[in-house]
């Protein structure tokens, strides 16, 4: 038997976290291309000290009970947690790591990227070409949207929020933004305005959606809100699918209420192949690649890997999502 401490991963991750892990830990890392079905999870983590795990994971009160009374640490490999009960492990005493800030510019690139895509036509105009069905220079072929100049909608000006209106200055936007917590210091220094959000969406050529998922921002973006947006306007989401209704946005895309949406994350994950919005030809999606950057992934493992090692030690996690759990509560 190892005196190392048994620990859960539950995806194969960068090796740059994963040799860590398996230096220190006991370590059994589930190696299927799914993640473990909740069953699977509850038997796999049953009398293990660490749990790293990744936003498809359901960390509820089952599981933490499945694990056991000496479960010391969840470490999380992404920046968002609310696949997480986090207020229940803080109850039973139980720090949760997350990996914030290595991932901010990957996922306004991303971001950014999906708004370009979908401005100019992209993806369908690279199929067009594959298609063989490029014969001419067509005045007419493709057009989209200008970003030079443009109205960015930013809601949502953590982190990521902001790096798009770091980026959108390159675009020579105007760039305005939506929080429940403004920060007119940090607007100020990159030109962004602060606008109610329904003065936002009027305005906006582009609202882009960086907010966490939480009740006050599921379904942030439905029918009403969708109906105050420009015609000529785009939708990116690369924050959480649910922040976006998706009944109301088909709606939306195909009755022309908006001119089209890029999605990064969609609800449910993945979207079903039988969702009408895989059928309309103004909807971008891609599989949650937001923070895909070669970089920011081995970054995000190492940091995994370095909350779940503090915690087993019984040290304080560099990155701890409820620092509640720690005496002094800092
Ligand atoms: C996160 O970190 O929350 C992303 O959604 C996955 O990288």
């Amino acid at each position: 038997m190892s005196d190392k401490p048994k620990v859960f991963v539950t995806r194969v991750i960068p090796a740059k976290g994963l040799d860590m892990v398996r230096q220190l830990c006991d370590a059994e890392i589930w190696k299927g291309e799914l993640p473990p079905p909740k069953a699977v999870l509850m038997e796999k983590i049953k009398g293990a000290e660490g749990l790293l795990c990744l936003i498809t994971d359901t960390i509820d009160d089952e599981v933490m009970d499945a694990a056991g009374p000496q479960l010391k640490v969840i470490s999380q490999m992404a920046v968002g947690f609310d696949n997480i009960d986090v207020a229940e492990a803080t109850k039973r005493g139980i720090p949760v790591g997350h990996t914030p800030g290595v991932l901010t510019e990957a996922t306004a690139d991303l971001a950014f990227a999906l708004l370009a895509s979908a401005a100019r036509h992209l993806v369908e105009a690279a199929a067009y070409v594959k298609a063989g069905r490029w014969k001419t220079w067509e005045p007419m072929l493709f057009l989209g949207a200008d970003l030079w100049g443009a109205t960015l909608g930013i809601i949502g000006f953590g982190r990521i929020g902001q790096a798009m209106a770091r980026r959108a200055r390159g675009f020579n936007m105007r760039v305005i933004y939506y929080d429940v917590n403004p920060n007119e210091e940090v607007a100020a220094q990159l030109g962004a305005k602060y606008l109610p959000l329904d003065d936002l969406l009027r305005q906006a050529d582009f609202v882009t959606l960086h907010v966490p998922l939480t009740p006050e921002t599921h379904h942030l973006i439905g029918e009403r809100e969708l109906k105050l947006m420009k015609p000529s306007a785009i939708l990116i989401n690369a924050s959480r699918g649910p922040v976006v209704d998706p009944q109301a946005l088909y709606q939306a895309l195909a009755d022309g209420g908006i001119a089209g949406a890029a999605l990064d994350v969609t609800e449910p994950e993945p979207i079903p192949m039988d969702s009408p919005l895989l059928t309309l030809p103004n909807c971008l999606i891609v599989p949650h690649i937001g923070s895909a950057s070669i970089s920011s992934r081995n970054k995000m493992a190492e940091m995994a890997a370095a909350n779940l090692i503090a915690g087993l030690k019984g040290e304080r996690l560099p990155n701890c999502v409820n620092p509640e759990v720690y005496r002094d509560g800092a």
